[in-house]
């Protein structure tokens, strides 16, 4: 591959893993079974992000099932989204090399919901960093954090270097955190992973007395550890498959209802919000069923976007929940998320969400937030103004 033999785009692809390879002391390449690649929306990519790909197009091929991260966009609905037509041109453009390249155009950061769902102890090379700590703490998969050109690279060969999260001896947890904290909800779990990660950084916590914990909440709190740390895993007593024998010597923290409050208080900042948005990481059926309970007869009054895979959305389908959750005026954004569509430049100010991690991006990216739990967010979408 890295003579050249087997074209321009796979040579450039090893180069690009053996660098990294070099970097972190891999003393070998793993083959992996699936790969998710991010950097997809044309917001983040610009032009050179398009160049880079057209050009890879040109003889590469993915090797193994490859899915994509969320788009800048609805790939459908985009126009009902307010998604402009320039935006709308080049993202589609970013979406025609990747299906050049052969790679699956199902655009989800919740790929293990959506038909990409790797065993325990595969060897994966995924980039999106919620489900980077999802796969390796929930499925007990193995991957690092990758950006988008190495799982991009790991897709076109096949591999990906063989150090970090791959490696036994890096998936110990490093800090533990006793939680003492009542944990009510799913964006309790958010809350928490948003402290758990500014305290670890890019280490690995141990969650200690959390009773219970189902996908929702651990989705949330893979993505929230993922934002305002480096964490690319977690353990949970009793609940995570890798958890047994993974904590020893290591210091601990706490985590008590004033964290919690503290961290929830953290995210808030004052304003009533002209645009609600759930769904990040996307939305399971779950959600979308009690989405679909909270909406049942009433109609929203602003701007109102449930984020989710374009898979989940037709299970949705079939079960009657996105009729009723349409019939209120509120908008599915399949394929795209609050973060990572272009909403800033949309003329919204305030924005409200129950997830840390949007939370945080969308301060990130200049607007006022409201962080509030699912019913809060659903029934303030549907209040008169
Ligand atoms: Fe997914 Fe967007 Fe959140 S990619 S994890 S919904 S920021």
């Amino acid at each position: 591959m890295l003579s050249g033999k087997e074209g321009r785009a796979t040579k450039k692809s090893m180069e690009i893993l053996v660098a990294l390879g070099e970097i972190y002391g891999a003393k070998n390449l793993v083959r992996v079974s699936s790969v998710q690649v991010s950097g997809v929306s044309y917001k983040n990519l610009g032009d050179a992000g398009i160049e880079f790909l057209r050009e890879l197009a040109t003889d590469g091929r993915a090797r193994v099932k490859t899915t994509l991260n969320p788009a800048g966009m609805d790939l459908v609905g985009w126009r009902s989204l307010g998604i402009g037509e320039d935006f709308a041109r080049k993202q589609l453009e970013v979406i025609d090399a990747y299906d050049k390249l052969g790679l699956e155009i199902s655009c989800t950061c919740t790929p293990y919901l959506a038909g990409n769902e790797p065993g325990f102890a595969e060897h994966i090379a995924w980039s999106e960093s919620s489900a980077v700590v999802y796969a390796n703490s929930v499925l007990g998969a193995r991957t690092n954090r990758e950006g988008g050109p190495s799982a991009l690279a790991a897709s076109l060969t096949g591999r990906t270097p063989l150090y970090g999260y791959h490696l036994d001896e890096s998936r110990s947890a490093t800090l533990a955190v006793d939680v003492g904290a009542k944990l009510e909800s799913a964006e309790d779990f958010s809350a928490m992973g948003y402290f758990a990660g500014k305290v670890v950084k890019n280490g690995v916590p141990y969650f200690r007395g959390v009773r219970r914990a189902g996908l929702e909440e651990l989705k949330t709190l893979s993505a929230a550890l993922a934002s305002s740390g480096g964490v690319a895993m977690f353990h949970m007593e009793g609940v995570t498959p890798e958890a047994k024998g993974r904590v020893s010597g290591i210091e601990a923290v706490s985590f008590e209802s004033r964290d919690l409050r503290e961290a929830t208080s953290g995210l808030n900042d004052s304003g009533d919000p002209d645009f609600i948005s759930v769904g990040c990481p996307h939305c399971s059926l779950e959600e979308l069923a009690k989405i679909a309970r909270l909406l049942k007869g009433r109609k929203v009054t602003r701007e109102f976007w449930i984020c989710c895979s374009r898979a989940v959305k037709l299970q949705g389908d079939e079960r009657g929940y996105s009729k009723l959750i349409e019939a209120s005026g509120a908008k599915f954004a399949c394929d795209t998320c609050m973060v990572v569509a272009p909403i800033e430049t949309m003329g919204f100010k305030v924005v409200a969400t129950n997830s840390a991690k949007a939370a945080h991006y969308m301060r990130n990216n200049g607007l006022r937030v409201r962080f509030w739990p699912l019913n809060r967010c659903v029934l303030e979408a549907t209040k008169a103004r």
